[in-house]
């Protein structure tokens, strides 16, 4: 499609040639925009407008909630829930998933979203995000439930983030190719500034939360372990490592110039009961639908990710992505 074409157009075009379409998905994706304008609009006003800093709360998760993630999930139910494009809404934020009030009509799609992503980042002025993944509810539900939220990766229509950086750009698939759309402050557009986007195939630079080293198991070490080796190493490269601790950041980056990003669960984690840090249903599902819709792979060590048969919307698990050789280098020392 045209550069510079607004997010709207981009989607109108698309459904264009599907049968059935009724415009509920542009609908859809146009109030999850104006969920990501807002909530840029705020994370660029930052202590002007005193929205940084904690809230007084923990979330389901038993993480201390910033205001910005109190008010992000806010922002996405209040500009999803009236217009009669979802049927529910599920959120990081949220114990349960978010019924809505009676009289709002129900559309055939159900959202499952991290409102802010990297919010430890958000008190120092560093890229953050929001993350999205869109499913098909079942036909005529009025209250779903968790089940019809628990579908595998592979069910998603569509998936995507908005990184509030330098520039606010909102990255979506719907199962072709990703694309990227710039936010015009000026004018409040999201405008398309790159289709079929792939992440580079060659890449030297990871990225891992290194202080967890001595907690890893023994194929994550192997594979760290071989990229600090560098040049001198079997590798025979050097390797460059990043960690922003936002994951649309690092997903951002891995896009643009290649690399991998693994979260892999840990002895520390499993100690707690957690297969690992990041949330299926709306970190590692839409990431990685993502990922591969960019010829990226995505596991979680020992399975893809997008495969995985959901338990709980919850539910945490090892994630490792980006470029495909070497998530798949990963991938087969746990299998060894
Ligand atoms: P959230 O802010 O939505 O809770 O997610 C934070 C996640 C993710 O974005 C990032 O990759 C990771 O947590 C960072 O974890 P560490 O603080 O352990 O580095
Ligand atoms: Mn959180
Ligand atoms: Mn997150
Ligand atoms: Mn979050």
């Amino acid at each position: 499609m045209r550069i510079g074409t607004t997010l709207t157009n981009y989607t109108i075009n698309k459904q264009k040639g599907i049968q059935g379409a009724s415009g509920t998905f542009t609908g859809l994706l146009n109030d999850i925009a104006v969920a990501c304008k807002r909530i840029a609009d705020l994370v660029n006003k930052g202590d002007l407008v005193g929205v940084l800093g904690a809230a007084e709360s923990e979330n389901v998760q038993g993480e201390q909630q910033k205001k910005l993630d109190v008010i992000s999930n806010e922002l996405m139910i209040e500009a999803l829930q009236h217009n009669g494009h979802i049927a529910g809404l599920a959120s990081e934020e949220m114990d349960d998933i978010h019924q809505l009030p009676d009289h709002c009509q129900r559309g055939n799609y159900l959202v499952l979203c991290d409102p802010l992503d990297g919010s430890s980042n958000i008190d120092v002025n560093v890229s953050v995000g929001t993350i999205f993944s869109i499913l098909k509810a079942p036909d005529g539900v009025r209250n779903p439930t968790q089940a019809d939220f628990l579908k595998p990766g592979t069910a998603q229509v569509a998936a995507g983030y908005c990184l509030y950086g330098p520039a606010t750009i909102l990255v979506l698939t719907t199962g072709d190719g990703v694309s990227m759309f710039t936010l015009n402050r000026d004018f409040g557009e999201f405008l398309l500034t790159r289709e079929n986007v792939r992440i580079p195939e060659e890449t030297a630079e990871f990225a891992i939360n290194m202080s967890n080293r001595r907690h890893w198991e023994p194929p994550v070490e192997r594979y760290i372990a071989e990229c600090l080796a560098g040049k001198e190493g079997q590798r025979g490269k050097d390797f460059n490592m990043r960690w922003v601790a936002s994951m649309v950041a690092e997903v951002h980056r891995i896009l643009t110039r290649g690399g991998i990003f693994m979260y892999p669960g840990d002895a520390k984690l499993s100690a707690a009961g957690k297969a690992g840090k990041l949330r299926l249903m709306y970190e590692a599902n839409p990431m990685a639908m993502i990922v591969e819709q960019a010829g990226g792979a995505a596991t979680t060590g020992r399975q893809r990710i997008l495969e995985l048969e959901p338990q709980e919307i919850h539910q945490r698990v090892p994630v490792i992505l980006g470029s495909r050789a070497e998530v798949e280098r990963v991938t087969s020392y746990h299998g060894e």
